[in-house]
């Protein structure tokens, strides 16, 4: 039975593994991100990790040893593990710009795949990714695991519920006043790697976020900016202990801002920001005909709720606010849940956990920010059908 993310449970996946039969994986890109898929494959009893890639040598090889991962054969690029190997999937965790050519590749091989967010860089892309899924008739889930929280899962509910009515208009978005990502190097950051900075990073979480919670409508039209003040600075990374010529290679942006239009006639007013003058560009919230939900912004916007979400009404005359105390995840936690979700699908023959038919209006919101943008007026969005 396919899962659904919104009642994933973990103890219930845990107890129903089948271990007679193991799922050869492999792991495109063997940078930071793949960290977290590793360490969450070798917790699963019905997985067998047989191989990586990464264009930089020796790269995979340390990887493995790094987590005591024997026998995974080691390829220099996802077209010749693909080529060499039989798997059931792969992670990609590659840079955003070449999530789009290994997740076309894999799934004409046949492979399943979970792709890390964002799903690519373009609508263009996103829609080529969709062709050779359908073709492949395999599954192609993207790595938002934040959705999996249990406050996030809270936040559908309570939408679902019916309380706030008609939705008009949602402010989301959120931002960091020092946080433009150089942990292990500049690929988040330079063009040809990165392609979008700050909305791919952390700004499809917060779309995720209210997309997921109101059920994904589609978009209609934008209106988007993108600026690049700070990444251009070299003094910002001076004071960050950086190299100043950071600022020379920095070719994305790292402010991003667009009022869209989705179906149903909803407002979606829209913020993102790697680095400010400023302590949040503010909470997100969801504002309804009967209801109005604010949800607290964290300091450094990371995917996650920062503090009990509210819900603003009028019951029998009188305004009234109803707080939802934070939940605990006192299970194995969002990225456990997020491949472990994943793998069930494989095994089951089930529908992608986070499905590109969703994912797709988020990569289409942000390419319509850029496009808008240097167009420098409002653009209709058209997504063509797969
Ligand atoms: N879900 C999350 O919480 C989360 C967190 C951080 C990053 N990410 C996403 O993960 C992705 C990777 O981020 P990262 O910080 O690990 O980047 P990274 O630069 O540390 O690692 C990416 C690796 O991919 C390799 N690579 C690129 N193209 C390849 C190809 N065709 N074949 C084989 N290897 C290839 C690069 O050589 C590099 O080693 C980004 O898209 C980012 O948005 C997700």
């Amino acid at each position: 039975m396919a899962k659904d993310m919104l009642d994933f449970n973990v103890d219930a996946a845990e107890k129903n593994i089948d271990v007679s039969k193991k799922l050869k994986v492999g792991i495109i890109g063997t940078g930071w991100i793949a960290e977290a898929h590793i360490m969450q494959y070798l917790e699963m009893p019905d997985v067998e990790i047989v191989a990586g890639a990464d264009l930089v040598e020796g790269k995979a090889e340390a990887f493995f040893k790094q987590f005591g991962v024997e026998g995974a054969r080691c390829y220099p690029d996802h077209k010749s593990m693909l080529d060499n190997e039989e798997l059931d999937a792969v992670s990609i965790c590659t840079y955003n710009a070449t999530h789009a050519e290994c997740a076309i590749y894999a799934l004409k091989k046949g492979v399943n795949v979970l792709l890390e967010k964002p799903m690519c860089v373009t609508l263009e892309e996103g829609i080529e990714i969709m062709k050779a899924e359908k073709e492949s008739g395999k599954i192609i889930s993207i790595g938002f695991q934040p959705r999996l929280d249990p406050n996030m899962v809270k936040l559908k509910q309570i939408v679902e519920s019916g309380v706030l009515g008609d939705i008009y208009y949602i402010q989301t978005g959120g931002g960091r006043r020092r946080g433009i990502p150089t942990p292990f190097g500049t690929t988040f950051i330079q063009e040809d790697t990165g392609v979008i900075g700050a909305m791919g990073d952390i700004g499809c979480y917060s779309l995720d976020m209210v997309l997921n919670a109101i059920g994904y409508p589609k978009p209609l039209t934008v209106t988007g900016y993108t600026s690049n003040f700070f990444g251009k600075d070299p003094e910002y990374f001076k004071a960050e202990g950086k190299p100043a010529e950071y600022a020379d290679i920095f070719g994305v942006e790292d402010f991003a801002a667009g009022f869209i239009r989705l179906e149903g006639g909803i407002i979606l007013d829209f913020r993102i920001a790697w680095a400010m003058h400023l302590d949040t560009p503010g909470d997100t919230i969801i504002m309804g005909s009967k209801g109005s939900l604010r949800i607290p912004s964290t300091e450094c916007w990371n995917g996650s709720i920062g503090g009990p979400m509210k819900v603003y009404s009028t019951v029998a005359g009188s305004m009234v606010e109803t707080e939802f105390p934070m939940i605990e995840d006192k299970s194995k936690g969002n990225f456990y849940k997020k491949v472990r979700s994943f793998l069930d699908a494989v095994k089951e023959g089930g529908k992608a956990p986070v499905p590109t038919s969703q994912i797709i209006y988020n990569q289409a919101i942000i390419d319509g920010i850029v496009k808008s943008a240097k167009a420098g007026k409002e653009l209709k969005i058209e997504i063509p059908e797969v």
